[in-house]
């Protein structure tokens, strides 16, 4: 697994009711390279840093998906999960989230923040606009 830092200031991102980032927040796109393309095969996912909070970067079905990275029940490392039909699954308890919302699976509730993800020129890229 290869785990990128990078630093980064948006202090107009809007927040969920439970403090994170809201996956609706008003756009200003800001493409941040976080990891190359070649490190991130089919079917799994890696970690990265994005200003202290972990993101989970996965490539399933040939499309990438980007959601934060801990599970919200008691914190597993979702990039290290199961991936399903457009959903992760926590490796601890099972928790799934829907890849694309960061909604829980079993109560439809948003839990995670999504994030859209490109790749370009061999590199992949999460839009932490605005
Ligand atoms: S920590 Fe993810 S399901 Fe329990």
């Amino acid at each position: 697994m290869v785990l990128y830092q990078i630093q980064l200031d948006f202090p107009q991102i809007a927040k969920l009711p439970n403090g994170r980032p809201s996956q609706n927040r008003v756009s200003s796109m800001a493409y941040e390279q976080v990891a190359l393309s070649e490190t991130l095969v089919e079917g799994q996912g890696i970690e990265v840093i994005w200003q202290g909070n972990v993101i989970a970067v996965f490539r399933h079905g040939g499309v990438l998906y980007a959601i934060d990275g801990i599970c919200m029940h008691q914190g597993g490392p979702l990039a290290r999960g199961k991936l399903c039909q457009g959903t992760i699954e926590c490796p601890w308890h099972g928790w799934t989230y829907d890849l694309k919302t960061g909604n829980n699976t079993a109560t439809c509730q948003p839990m995670l923040s999504s994030y859209r993800v490109r790749e370009q020129a061999g590199k992949i890229e999460i839009d932490f606009g605005t």
